[in-house]
């Protein structure tokens, strides 16, 4: 079997649209930029990446998890420096009034989309917030901000936290949510979007503890990738050379996307700046009483932050494969084929009776299928010849094809069929559901 992986993005957006994983926004209108929808598979998909976070940061003590409210009250982002230092200068061209990054493009050259040179406006500060209206009427007193990170609902939820929790230090607070962002270079199809989703942790930690911290979820949350099949080649850890204003030191855990080493994943120490901004500003204690010292302080903070379109899309990019692989004929043949793990494949296991319009064919296919749908995602497909069946279960990433032929009316027996090794082994009806579910767990990564 010769493979080869994902050269070209386009191959994946396409794929993605075609077989509905994602879609472009508003598509009917024309779109709108760097906007997408998720599909019926795209869902799926998104979904079962989420369970596998959340399992692996929750299915543990010293973690548990909120979801806070995409709106919050705006002093939030005065205190996490969001309104001060969330800014990228910008500069506009005076003749076409594109805007750009000053330090994206070379201000001394023509305007990349208009061709003036010279032109350009000095560089502003743009705040990279969406700002919009709480109340009926458009002052500045109603004006709130879209979240630009999910973080901030956590720290300020800290103590209301803790205290019901009763929970000692170090513990972590875990957050799947939307963010919002008004990036100027949006792009790469989902790897930069304005509106997107982040699976966030703060670990809160005795203050000096924070190094020994940042290295164990640096290591923890590399070892999550490599449980989910990502090869170690395209992964790896980069240092950050500028610390945003709340770190005292940052890493991101970067992928290989067909355009190349990206940011996937930050750890970040964030020292006590956010818990110690929320202090100043709201005038409310933050501290956490230490038993075993008998001493208040503000903790510490290490924070694990995940794009959850990104990691989508380090998944799709590292199960796409094409691959030459004999047909149901023996011949050679070209098939995609989506190597997910198991736990992440959006359909688990398609049940497929060999031939259409058998009526006792499709009723035991049927009972199958009926069977199976309650425990995980089953297609029920007889439609077009066993070997397109099957490339279509590929291209989506079904882990498991099961048939039914003649013989399965005989003796209750059909195949089933390994997406990966194409193995095709003929067992009872009755142990279809343990082995799928036997290939669906994900690993949990070892405290
Ligand atoms: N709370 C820390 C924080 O938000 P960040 O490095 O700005 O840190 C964390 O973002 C993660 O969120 C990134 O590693 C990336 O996966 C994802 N992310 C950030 N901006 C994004 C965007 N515009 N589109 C998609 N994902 C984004």
């Amino acid at each position: 079997m010769s493979e080869t992986n994902l050269k070209d993005m386009q191959d994946l957006v396409s794929l993605c649209k075609r077989r509905g994983f994602i879609f472009q926004s508003s598509e009917i209108y024309g779109g709108l930029a760097s906007c997408w929808d998720y599909g019926p598979l795209g869902v799926e998909l998104k979904q079962n990446i989420k369970n596998t976070w959340w399992k692996a940061m929750t299915l543990r003590d010293d973690v548990v998890g909120v979801d806070a409210s995409i709106f919050m009250h705006p002093t939030v982002w005065q205190a996490s420096g969001h309104v001060e230092c969330f800014n990228d200068p910008m500069v506009d061209c005076k003749q076409c009034k594109s805007r750009f990054r000053a330090d994206k493009i070379d201000l001394a050259k023509a305007c990349p989309v208009c061709g003036s040179s010279g032109t350009f406006t000095e560089p502003r500060d743009f705040n990279l917030m969406f700002k919009t209206q709480m109340g009926p009427v458009e002052d500045s007193s109603s004006q709130v901000y879209l979240r630009p990170e999910t973080a901030q609902g956590i720290f300020v939820n800290f103590l209301n936290v803790q205290q019901t929790m009763r929970k000692k230090l170090p513990f972590g607070i875990s957050q799947i949510g939307k963010a919002f962002r008004i990036e100027i270079t949006p792009g790469n199809f989902i790897f930069r979007t304005r509106e997107f989703e982040q699976m966030e942790m703060q670990y809160f930690i005795k203050p000096g503890t924070e190094m020994e911290w940042y290295r164990y979820w640096k290591e923890t949350r590399m070892k999550w990738h490599l449980a989910l099949g990502t090869s170690e080649s395209s992964l790896r850890y980069h240092d950050h050379d500028n610390l945003a204003h709340y770190a005292n030191a940052a890493v991101d855990i970067q992928f290989e996307f067909p355009f190349g080493f990206k940011e996937l994943e930050g750890i970040h120490s964030r020292t006590d700046f956010d818990l110690n901004s929320h202090q100043e500003l709201s005038g409310k204690k933050l501290q956490y009483f230490d038993p075993e010292t008998n001493e208040s302080y503000v903790p510490y903070v290490v924070e694990t932050s995940i794009g959850l379109d990104r990691m989508f899309l380090s998944m799709l990019s590292s199960a796409y494969t094409e691959e030459n692989v004999p047909d149901a004929d023996g011949k050679d043949s070209t098939r995609v084929v989506l190597k997910f793990h198991p736990a992440l494949a959006p359909v688990k296991c398609a049940i497929l009776p060999l031939l259409k319009n058998n009526d006792d064919l499709t009723a035991m296919g049927r009972k199958i299928f009926d069977e199976l749908k309650y425990h995980f995602l089953c297609q029920y497909d007889e439609k077009d010849a066993i070997g397109r069946r099957y490339r279509r279960q590929d291209a989506i990433g079904t882990p498991f094809c099961v048939t039914v032929d003649h013989q399965s009316l005989e003796d209750q027996t059909v195949t089933i069929r390994e997406r990966d090794t194409l193995q095709q082994e003929r067992v009872h009806m009755s142990e279809i559901r343990k082995i799928v579910e036997g290939r669906l767990e994900f690993p949990l990564v070892a405290k």
